[in-house]
């Protein structure tokens, strides 16, 4: 499973990859907001500052709805570095513009997926990631978790290539319930990935044997 990293912070993004398990970066334009990167030359030189980071795929968002100014947008941003994978949303134009990418050999994430149907939809037109939002579905009292089994399901019937990436993600067990299910991928903020590392019995543990070792080395 790939750990991807839901964040424009680079401080955040050095952190997790100096833990040395990150494999990628999700953005959207509201975590770029988040950092105050607005204009598109800033936009542009955070992307690049961010893979020079992270040797991983990156996903960064058009903002463009119609169909030309998706794919005048998602080629300028895959011209920026071959790790950049355009972030283009589940609408009409969005799916006409990810069948046009995967032509011409440029990746791309389908993002605010909320369906299995929006799922499927992309995978044929060849997205190379899908991002079911399992969060956002939980709080509507619709279960996130279901959609990832479902599109996991679907995926393996028919052998489409397009990676599940979980994305929307709250907490350690959603990750942990992503990896039973089969998620290619999960995006989440760095508390979700460093929270896999806690547990009270680990820090019992350490505490007792340091304890011990001391006593035999007085
Ligand atoms: C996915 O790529 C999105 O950026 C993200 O996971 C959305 O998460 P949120 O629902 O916590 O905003």
């Amino acid at each position: 499973m790939k750990f991807f990293i839901d964040t424009a912070n680079l401080q955040e993004i050095q952190e997790a990859h100096d833990l040395g398990v990150l494999d990628g970066v999700t953005t959207n334009p509201s975590l770029m907001a988040k950092e105050g990167i607005f204009g598109h030359d800033n936009v542009m030189a955070h992307y690049k500052q961010i893979c020079e980071i992270v040797d991983g795929d990156i996903s960064a968002e058009v903002i463009a709805t119609d169909f030309d100014g998706i794919v005048r947008e998602g080629e300028l941003l895959a011209e920026l570095h071959p790790n950049i994978v355009v972030k283009v949303p589940m609408i009409r134009d969005g799916v006409k513009a990810i069948r046009y990418f995967s032509e011409k050999g440029i990746k791309t994430n389908c993002t605010l997926v909320f369906s299995a149907g929006q799922a499927l939809l992309a995978a044929k037109a060849g997205a190379t990631y899908v991002s079911p939002f399992i969060g956002r579905l939980d709080d509507v009292s619709t279960d996130g978790l279901q959609l990832i089994e479902q599109i996991v399901h679907i995926y393996g019937n028919y052998g489409y290539q397009t990676q599940v990436l979980a994305a929307s993600v709250r907490h350690v067990m959603h990750l942990v319930q992503c990896a039973e299910l089969g998620a290619d991928v999960v995006t989440c903020p760095l508390k979700v990935i460093t929270g896999l590392l806690k547990h009270p019995l680990t820090d019992s543990g350490l505490e007792q044997f340091l304890a011990d070792h001391a006593k035999g080395n007085k």
